[in-house]
This record gives C-alpha cells, structure tokens and sequence, in this order.
C-alpha cells in the first residue's frame, strides 16, 4: 500500500503528469481521424469535403441542426448538401464506434478550435449525444443528408 501512497509524489517529482485511471476522451486526438479528409484545421476541400466551420457553427445554435451534427457523424451523411455556398455530392462514412463521450469530445474540438466564424458555441454533452445519436438510429446517411436543409446552417 505504501509504495502506490508514493507513486504520484515521486511521479510529480518526476515532471511526469498523473494522469487518471479513466481519462476522458481526447477531442484533438479523435479529430485526426476527421482530419483525413476535412484537414487538420476544419477548412475542407471545396466541393468534395465541407469546411467544418460556419455552417458547423449555425448548425450547433439550433436542436435540429445539433441533431444533424450528431447524426452526420454517428450515421454517416450523404449529400447533395450546399455548405457556405458549394454544393457536395460525397458521402461520409460513419463514426458509430466512437462512444457518446468521444463524440461529445471531438464535436467540441471541432466548435472551439476548427470552427471559428459565427456565432458563440455551446458544448455538447455526453447525455445530449447519447438522446440524439438515439433520435436517429435507424436514420441511413442519404436520410440524415436531407435533414441539413431545414437545420439552420450557412
Ligand atoms: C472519409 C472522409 C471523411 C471523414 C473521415 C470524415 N468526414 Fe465528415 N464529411 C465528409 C463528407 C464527404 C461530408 C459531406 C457529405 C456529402 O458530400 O454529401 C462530410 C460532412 C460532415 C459534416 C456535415 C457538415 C455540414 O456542414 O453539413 C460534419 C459535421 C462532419 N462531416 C463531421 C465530421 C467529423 C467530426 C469527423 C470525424 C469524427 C468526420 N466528419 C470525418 C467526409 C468525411
């Protein structure tokens, strides 16, 4: 008992960070995966992978357009789309495997850090991912592509 007492003084002692047992997923970390295709700083390819920025932003002002955020990535999403002015045609693979926290994680990642014109961003929650990824479990990617239109983006 005593040496695991000591463990995270000497660890300190180190300048090695203690770090829990059970961390909270790490949105920069998930976002790679994004990156693949959206670049690592959310702009996109124009018409062939969206920027993840002012229409990610508008989308995230409304319950519609959270819910189709969180159905674009936990279903996969299929086009046509128009985001800020370009029409896309592609498809998105889905991201299901990605638990209600790791999508809560990197959905924040993507609102703080790549998206940053429009208006202020408000956090997604585990339990808000989980009650949404649910509202549209049986939704297929071309189903969740028709819902953008009437979800407040740019
Ligand atoms: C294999 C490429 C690819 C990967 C990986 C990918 N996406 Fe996408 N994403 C797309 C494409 C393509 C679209 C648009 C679908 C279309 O063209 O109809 C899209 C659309 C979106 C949208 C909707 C954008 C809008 O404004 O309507 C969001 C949100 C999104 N992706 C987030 C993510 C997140 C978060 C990740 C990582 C967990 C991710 N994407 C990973 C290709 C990808």
């Amino acid at each position: 008992m005593r040496a695991f007492a000591i463990l995270p003084v000497a660890a300190m002692a180190l300048g090695v960070a203690v770090l829990p047992v059970r961390g909270a997923p790490d949105g920069a970390t998930l976002f790679a995966r994004c990156a693949a295709c959206h670049t690592k700083t959310g702009a996109g390819v124009p018409g062939v992978y969206p920027p993840l920025n002012a229409d990610f932003r508008a989308l995230a002002t409304k319950d519609a357009g959270r819910r189709y955020i969180v159905l674009a990535v936990t279903r996969g999403v299929m086009g046509p789309l128009t985001v800020e002015g370009k029409p896309y045609a592609g498809v998105m693979p889905s991201h299901g495997t990605i638990d209600d926290a790791g999508i809560a994680a990197v959905l924040n990642h993507v609102g703080t850090q790549a998206s940053k014109t429009g208006p202020a961003f408000k956090a997604f929650s585990e339990a808000e991912v989980g009650r949404l990824r649910a509202s549209g479990a049986s939704l297929s990617p071309a189903e969740v592509g028709k819902l953008h239109a009437g979800a407040g983006g740019k």
